[in-house]
């Protein structure tokens, strides 16, 4: 297929939505034939780095041979199978990972999609406490399903609907970086939480059910809650019968360079857990995970969930070789190691280039916030897309993220298995896109 052909096609017989994102059209975008490792290949030939691990499915690299291993061999046994039935693949899953999980979250039930696990884990903090309310953070985005996964995701599309679900409200994001309250951590004592809280209290329309957040904002702009953050919410949390749901789907499983997210956070422990994106490596698997008590809570009040394809053979078996590889494969590490090359090289960047406003994340998800001027935060929207389309010509992707309506960071999110001579690849694409994109007067010592 050519590029001509794929245009005919997109403008013929794809829902006009699907042929845009909120980075633009696509069909002027690179159209992929093939992935292997870290590189996505298009139509004529073309290779690119892919640092956004594919729409993050990839961040084992796409085709890790050890999937495609369990994959093909599970295929010719069993790939479907009745949710009416226990099945081999899905005992394993359930074993290997509640043998794996932190903070007492062993009991597990799996789905399709991230938005499937959120869907799932607030109507089970719903069931097990028997309240309704349900917070989150206003930067926050956790899924796409037309109610309940869209109201939530106040960054995102809640907005884009004239019915919200009920008993959906936002918080303040604590992104220090442009604080909501203008005050500077840590002498803030975090007012945007007690202040959120108090507006919280004054909305809630029944007995709250729990909050719901991510511990890295990825879509927001890759905002990382300021230290005892969570562990203060946590608090709040309790002293008010509401629990504490943790969306791992993009910073689970080795990402942030330890198994999950939250364990960042010194003290605390969600009461359900959703994880997605490369829990499949590359395969459509969810899970809902929570703590014992809570699912027990939950049953008794007729809680469940499931999906035709949930507890299929072939999916079971995906998750539980990519649970294994980021185990054997010590993929937090490799992460870990990866976040302090990229953050060192902006560091150093940064000295040249007064663009540079912010850099942060952990892992292998780390962003980029560009600002015109480092004393006002003037947001650089313009340069960032300079910087990506620069990127996207020399052969290196990613995303631009921002928070509502900011489009001024780029999100880079390697693969947990990418090179060194990968990486230095990427910095030196970046480091000429930034060049390009910096004015020279901006130039200034940090
Ligand atoms: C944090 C978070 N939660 C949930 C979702 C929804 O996942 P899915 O698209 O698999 O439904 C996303 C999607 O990007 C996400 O970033």
């Amino acid at each position: 297929m050519d590029k001509a052909k794929a245009k005919r096609i997109a403008g013929r017989w794809m829902f006009p939505t699907e042929k845009s994102s909120y980075m633009g059209g696509l069909e002027d975008r690179p159209v992929l034939a093939a992935s292997a490792g870290r590189t996505v290949t298009d139509i004529d030939g073309k290779e690119y780095l892919d640092f956004q691990s594919g729409q993050m499915g990839a961040a084992l690299g796409h085709q890790h041979p050890r999937m495609v291993a369990a994959i093909e061999k599970t295929m010719a046994s069993m790939m479907h199978s009745t949710n009416t039935m226990l099945n081999v693949p899905r005992l394993r899953l359930h074993e290997r990972l509640g043998k794996l999980m932190p903070a007492g979250l062993t009991k597990s039930l799996f789905l399709v999609s991230g938005s499937d696990t959120i869907e799932a884990c607030v109507d089970l903090a719903r069931k097990a406490t028997g309240g309704t309310d349900v917070i989150g953070f206003h930067a926050g985005l956790h899924g796409s399903t037309s109610y309940l996964t869209r109201s939530l995701s106040f960054n995102w599309s809640r907005q884009k609907h004239s019915v919200v679900a009920p008993a959906t409200a936002a918080i303040l994001t604590p992104y220090c970086y442009r604080c909501p309250l203008k005050l500077t951590f840590p002498k803030c004592e975090v007012q945007c939480l007690s202040a959120s809280l108090e507006l919280a209290d004054a909305n809630f329309t029944d007995a709250p059910a729990g909050f719901i957040g991510e511990p890295i904002l990825s879509a927001g702009g890759v905002i990382v809650p300021p230290d005892g953050y969570f562990a203060k919410l946590q608090a709040a949390l309790k002293a008010r019968g509401m629990l504490m749901i943790m969306d791992e789907a993009q910073t689970g499983l080795g990402k942030t360079g330890k198994l999950f997210g939250f364990q960042h956070e010194k003290g605390v422990k969600p009461d359900i857990l959703g994880i997605s994106k490369h829990f499949g490596g590359g395969l459509p698997i969810s899970a809902v995970c929570a703590t014992a008590p809570v699912a027990k809570a939950a049953v008794k009040n007729g809680y469940f969930a499931t999906r035709s394809h949930a507890t299929d053979p072939l999916l079971c078996a995906a998750g539980e070789e990519s649970l294994n590889i980021v185990v054997d494969e010590d993929m937090a590490g490799k992460a870990a190691r990866i976040e302090n090359r990229v953050k060192g090289a902006f560091r150093k960047m940064a000295k040249e280039f007064e663009l540079i406003g912010d850099i942060r994340g952990r892992g292998v998800l780390l962003g980029i916030e560009f600002v015109t001027d480092r004393e006002k935060k003037t947001p650089a929207n313009a340069q960032t897309r300079k910087i990506f389309d620069h990127c996207l010509k020399r052969g290196l992707i990613f995303q631009i993220r921002g928070t509502r309506g900011l489009q001024n960071v780029i999100r880079l999110v390697p693969p947990m298995t990418t090179t060194k001579a990968e990486l230095d690849r990427a910095l030196s694409i970046l480091y000429d896109a930034v060049k390009r994109a910096a004015k020279a007067k901006t130039r200034r010592k940090r």
